[in-house]
Order: structure tokens, then sequence, then C-alpha cells
């Protein structure tokens, strides 16, 4: 009884370290939605590429698409502005206009637009004097720009921090969140306010940021490419130990964007990013050009599974818990709980590239899954089902070269369980393990 009440209190602890959090109600679980940026980046000559440019139309069309495709059906709902959409100049009353020519009936026609298709609409600006693109930031109008997003009736914005001093945005990134408040509507609050503070040396206050942002960026911006995808797994893998602890419901670490479906990722490489999102608790904002995806890409976005495991009502961000020669394995805890045992996403990850699949075996206790009512192991993307398996049961694997397998581990009903059990340090001794063997 006395190690059972340990563990317990062990486990508030762990679910409940953060005791201070943005309470605006919002992003409960990660945002999922479709931005700009990656995909369609500063392209402001609609003269000679009206599909491309960003504009009215850009956003409209994308609207109808996330609808009209499904992508709206399983979940994704924020379409978001991003850099680019500012005319150069505030209006002579202060306020911030859009570019007139590509935004011509304006913003709040645009937000009408949106909420018509059952949408919600984001922003974006910057603490700075200007945006990374150079249009005006909020630097000095903090209240009236906040105000202002209000009136256009915006439920998400993104707060770069280019032209501004990292030192400078403890204060002002939590004072832009006071004057959002002070608005009266929710809005979801991005942040970029660690990344630019760990770029300048600093140990960023995430005590503070959790208190002031529903999502933040730890890291670089994601560019079209594998290794730019790699740097960011190697990224939240290496520093896990900070980072992990800061999700939770309404507080989301913010990998970036996905760039799947774009032309930097092979077919396998779009799985393993859809997967590692999921396991990293990630916001889901798709960075893609919708009029012309494939349908193989559409299908790892719409893949309702993995989206279940990434919108876990836990919140608990996963790590990684096995590194060796190119193969890692990623877990994170999941609902169902069954007496004081998580259930698993796990995610076998493939980082070599000699060009046949790679067997990985371990056994589920190995990684931490240790209730012997045993697990419901299905494949989240491959149409398998291993049933229930006890934890002494190895599991083998066939990973692709930079490829993925990820399942699913729902605990099955424990009637009588009494080991104390930690969901995360038994998965530690895993790094001692090396059994997964090539072809
Ligand atoms: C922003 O502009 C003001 C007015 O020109 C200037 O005093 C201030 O130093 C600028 N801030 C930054 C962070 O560049
Ligand atoms: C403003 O903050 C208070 C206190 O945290 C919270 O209860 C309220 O829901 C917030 N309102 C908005 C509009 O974010
Ligand atoms: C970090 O932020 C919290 C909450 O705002 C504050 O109480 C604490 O003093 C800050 N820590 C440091 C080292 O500045």
């Amino acid at each position: 009884m006395y190690k059972l009440l340990t563990w317990a209190s062990g486990l508030l602890v762990f679910l409940f370290s953060i005791t201070r959090a943005l309470d605006n109600g919002l992003a409960r679980t990660p945002p999922m939605g479709w931005l700009a940026w990656e995909r369609f980046r500063c392209n402001i000559d609609c003269k000679n590429d009206p599909e491309n440019c960003i504009s009215d139309k850009l956003f409209r069309t994308m609207a109808d698409l996330v609808v009209s495709e499904g992508y709206a059906s399983v979940g994704y709902e924020y379409i978001n502005i991003d850099d680019c959409w500012l005319d150069k100049r505030r209006a002579y009353t202060g306020h911030l206009q859009p570019d007139k020519a590509r935004f011509a009936y304006g913003i709040k026609d645009l937000s009408n637009y949106i909420h018509s298709k059952g949408l919600k609409f984001g922003i974006y600006e910057d603490y700075g004097n200007y945006t990374c693109a150079g249009y005006p930031g909020v630097l000095g109008n903090l209240e009236l720009d906040a105000f202002t997003f209000a009136d256009w009736e915006v439920d998400y914005v993104k707060l770069d921090g280019c032209y501004s001093l990292p030192r400078d945005m403890d204060k002002g990134y939590s004072e832009f969140g006071f004057h959002l408040n002070r608005t009266g509507r929710k809005m979801v609050y991005s942040c970029s306010w660690p990344v630019y503070q760990i770029y300048n040396g600093m140990q960023p206050n995430f005590t503070a940021i959790i208190e002031h942002c529903n999502l933040w960026r730890n890291f670089d911006d994601i560019q079209d490419s594998w290794a730019s995808l790699e740097s960011i797994i190697d990224y939240y893998g290496n520093n896990q130990d900070v980072i992990v602890p800061n999700a939770g419901p309404g507080h989301w670490n913010d990998p970036d964007m996905l760039i799947i479906g774009n032309f930097g990722l092979s077919y396998e490489q779009s799985k393993v990013q859809m997967a590692m999102w999921a396991i990293l608790a990630a916001p889901l904002l798709m960075s893609v050009d919708l009029r012309t995806i494939r349908p193989e890409y559409k299908a790892i976005l719409q893949n309702r599974k993995i989206i279940a495991v990434d919108q876990d009502p836990l919140g608990i961000q996963g790590r990684r818990i096995y590194k060796h020669k190119g193969i890692e394995i990623w877990a994170r805890p999941i609902t169902p709980i069954s007496q004081h045992f998580f259930s698993y996403a796990i995610l076998f990850l493939n980082r070599r590239t000699d060009g046949t699949p790679s067997d990985v075996a371990v056994t589920l206790s190995e990684m931490g899954l240790t209730s012997t009512s045993g697990y419901r192991i299905e494949d989240l993307y491959e149409d398998v089902d291993y049933g229930v398996l006890t934890p002494q049961t190895k599991i083998k694997v066939k990973v692709n070269p930079s490829g993925v397998v990820m399942l699913r581990a729902d605990v099955q009903p424990v009637y009588r369980q009494i080991t104390p059990y930690d969901p995360f340090r038994q998965a530690f001794s895993l790094r001692t393990l090396n059994d997964f063997k090539k072809k």
C-alpha cells in the first residue's frame, strides 16, 4: 500500500508538475490546420503568379479544399496566414492593414469566409519593429494590434521574433498575451520566444513561456528536405529532458510545419514525419498545395489512427528510448490507462541508408510495457493486428531505409497488479539493448 501511494504521488507530480499554464481553454490537444509559410513563402507576385502568391484567393482556395477533400473531417481546422500579408505601412489611424491589392476585401471578410466553412482563422505577426520579411511588427502597438485581431475575429495568432531583442521577449511575449486576453476573444497564442533566446545563448524560462503561450517554437524553421527533418528529430531527441516536460494540454512544443506532399521527402520519409509529429504531441499544420497533392501523401496526412495518437487527451509528449547504429525507438504514453499502466504509441525509425529493410526485434517489456495483462498491438500504417501480446513477447518489425513502423499498444484491463511502475524509467534500460540485425 505504501509503495502504491508513493507511486501514485509520483505520477501526479509527473502529470501535473506544470502548475500554472495559459488558461484560455484552447489547444487542449495540439492544434491542427494549414499554414502557408513552408510551401508558399513570401511570394507576393500576384501579377505573374496569381495562383501561388500570398493572397485572399490562396487562403479561400485552401479553406475550400480542407473541407471538400476531407481534411476537416479528420480534425484539421485552422487556416493560417503567415508573413507577407501586410501593407508596408500602417493606416493613418495606426492600425495594421493588409496589402490592398492581394487582400482586396480586407481581413475581416476573409475571416468571415473561413468561418462560414466551419473552420478557424489564424494570422501572423512579429514581436519586433518588423516581421521577418520586413512588414510592420507589433512593437509599440501591442494593445492596438491585439484588439485589431479580435475585431477581425482571429482565432490563432503566431507571433514571430525577428527585429526584436531576445532579452526583451520575457516581457514582450507575456505583454502581448495579456492584451490578447483583455480583448475577451479566445485566440490560440503561438510564440517564437524560446527559439530566438536559444539562438542568442540564453536559457528560456519555460515556466513563464507555458504561462503565456499555447505553443512555441524550439528550433529551426523546417525546410523542404529530409536533412532538415532529421535535424529536427535529432534536436527533439537530444534535448528531450528539457523539452518533453513542458508539453501538456494547452501548451505544446512546436517542431514546425508538416512538409508532407511537397518536393523534398520520399513516401517513406513522409510517413516518418507524420508518425514522429504524433509521438512529439506536435501541432499538425500542413504546408502543402492541397490542389496538387498526390493521393498517397493525402492518405498519410489523413491517417486517423496516427492523428488519434497526436491528439491523445493525456497530452504527454513521447521520448526517444533507444538509438543505436541508425535505429531509433520512440515511445509515447497514451490512453487508455488501466490501473497505473499506460498504453503506448511506439515508433521504430530507420535512419540507415543501406537499401534494404532493417529487422528490429524487441520485447514489450524491454520498451517499458510491463503490464501482465498484456497489450493489444496494432500497426498504424499497415493493416496488421498482432492481437494481445504479453510483455515477454518479442515484436519483430522490418523498417525501410529512412522509414518507419508505427505501432499502438493498448493496455488490457488490469484486475490486480502490485508492481509500482514509472512509465519511462524502465524504458531507459533499452539503451543497452543491441539486438537488431541486418538481413
Ligand atoms: C525599434 O524602433 C525604435 C524606434 O526607431 C528603436 O528605438 C528601437 O531600438 C527598435 N527596437 C529594436 C529591437 O530594434
Ligand atoms: C483570460 O485569462 C483568464 C485568467 O487566466 C482566463 O480565465 C480567461 O479565460 C482568459 N480569457 C481569454 C479570452 O483568453
Ligand atoms: C521564470 O518565470 C517564472 C514565472 O513567470 C518566475 O516566477 C521566475 O522567477 C522566472 N525565473 C527566472 C530565473 O527568471
